[in-house]
């Protein structure tokens, strides 16, 4: 498909629904579940209702549109899903307010089909590749008073182009590629998102100049498994340009190194199999590059992680890590571990355990073992109980919070890099920021200093934050 004349399509839509508000100005709620790459894609949704003529609201009682983009990784976002569209019948029914729902949750039909069985006065869903088709949708549903399900069980392509309307002034996520093609079989990312896709290096590189042109200090570069970056293209002989020297993940990071205004660059997520030691000298060697890399661990056992078909063991892990820290000067690293995978054995548990105490991590995001229908680990017969899953989550947080306690005391009277965000949430005269490795430090300042990289020495610590003085 022209991907091109396809965005110009929905230009025109965009137009359409304008010229059908009669220049009155209407209201929108948008919920966003799940990870950055779908706050991304919320961003997407934004900038171009606000270019229909349409402005944000908090209040969904209040709202002419409000709009779910939904994730499925985990079960408790289907939960919040129903709740929240239970609640939103009366809004419906009073007001009339117009209901859509895209996102992951949409490229699952039992839930789709429960949507249209339980809820049918939703009017609109759509899936993770047809989001750039939300003006279109919107206007049929507008026009013909009819429900609109717009899902492609496809690898969507990518479209460049689309109106962004970004939730900071600060910090921006750059999505570099879409999909995965890992097949974790406890993860339906693959099944949801398609295979893996990646963005121009032209585009990216515009994008993120422009970005720096905006006054833009902090850039997120975001995809299911940024270090294949290119890979599949390469792989599969797909075309694409070399643009300012990038063809590769490596390659990418050096070239928005360069970038001037540009001042932090982070990613996330990457793959350990996929840790290449280019990777790795282009970390170390780009200035900008955050020194806190997330890489998710899963499960610190070996049989697990076959199991899970991560494609690594626990020393293979091990060894990348100590290879990480040999080669980039104060790195740090963060990662994601899920607990109670099936079959999961209070001795294969307990080496995600050892693998915590011995890499020491910044930040763990831990996660209780969500089935998920269609993969192979919801097919599996050993499934863990909610009980002993439970406990074995309590273990690990107990390890971790112990862990960060300790980690934090290092930074007690250091001199610390700060990007100062904001005023604090809950109290205006003091700002927030965050240091090169994502910790959150408070301080008292003048508001003057919002982005801005200043220097701070380290005063206290908390839990989840630093204080610190100018
Ligand atoms: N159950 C629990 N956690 C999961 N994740 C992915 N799928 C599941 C699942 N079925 C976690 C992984 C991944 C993170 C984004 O979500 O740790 O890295
Ligand atoms: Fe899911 Fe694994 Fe792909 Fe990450 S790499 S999105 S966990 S299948």
């Amino acid at each position: 498909m022209d991907t091109i004349k396809e965005v110009k399509r929905q230009e025109e839509y965009i137009e359409k629904v304008k010229e059908l508000h009669q220049g009155k100005t209407l209201k929108y709620h948008i919920l966003t579940m799940g990870c950055q790459l779908n706050e991304n894609d919320s961003e997407k949704l934004c900038g171009m209702l606000e270019k229909m003529g349409y402005s944000k609201t908090d209040e969904f009682q209040e709202a002419d549109l409000n709009l779910f983009n939904t994730c499925c990784v985990r079960e408790n976002a289907e939960d919040k899903l129903f709740g929240k569209l239970g609640e939103l019948k009366r809004v419906k029914e009073e007001r009339g307010t117009i209901i859509a729902i895209g996102g992951c949750m949409m490229q699952e039909k039992h839930i789709t089909d429960k949507i249209k069985e339980s809820y049918p006065f939703v009017d609109i869903i759509f899936g993770t590749h047809t989001l750039y088709r939300f003006p279109e949708d919107l206007y049929k549903a507008l026009m013909e008073k009819k429900k609109q399900e717009d899902i492609l069980d496809i690898d969507g392509e990518i479209y460049e182009g689309l109106p962004i309307k970004r939730d900071s002034d600060i910090k921006a996520s750059v999505t570099i590629m879409n999909g995965c093609n890992n097949f974790c079989t406890y993860c339906i990312v693959p099944y949801v998102r398609g295979r893996e896709r990646s963005r121009e290096p032209k585009a990216i590189i515009k994008e993120v100049q422009e970005l720096a042109k905006q006054g833009y200090k902090e850039i997120t570069l975001l995809g299911q498994n940024v270090n294949s970056y290119l890979r599949v293209e390469k792989e599969k002989g797909i075309p694409f340009e070399e643009y300012e020297g990038v063809h590769s993940f490596a390659t990418l990071l050096k070239a928005i190194n360069k970038i001037e205004g540009i001042e932090r660059i982070r990613f996330v997520s990457p793959h350990p199999k996929d840790f290449t030691d280019d990777v790795i000298e282009a970390i170390a060697s780009c200035d900008k590059v955050c020194k806190l890399i997330h890489l998710p661990l899963q499960s610190g056992n070996t049989k697990v992680l076959k199991e899970m078909n991560r494609k690594y063991t626990k020393k293979q892990y091990l060894n990348l890590v100590d290879k990480m820290k040999a080669k980039i000067p104060n790195l740090t690293l963060s990662t994601d571990i899920i607990v109670g995978f099936p079959g999961e054995t209070e001795e294969e548990f307990e080496d995600t355990l050892d693998v915590v105490r011995k890499v020491r991590f910044e930040q763990v995001y831990m996660f209780i073992y969500s089935r998920r229908v269609g993969t192979p680990g919801d097919k599996m017969e050993n499934q863990i109980s909610e009980e002993i899953k439970h406990k074995r989550f309590d273990r690990l947080k107990a390890l971790v919070e112990s862990q960060i306690e300790e980690n934090n005391q290092k930074y007690v009277g250091t001199i610390q890099k700060v990007l100062v965000e904001g005023t604090s949430k809950n109290n205006e005269k003091t700002l927030t920021g965050r240091t090169d490795n994502n910790k959150v430090v408070i301080f008292e300042g003048d508001k003057s200093l919002i982005n801005q990289m200043i220097e701070l020495k380290i005063v206290s610590e908390h839990i989840w934050y630093l204080k610190g003085s100018i």
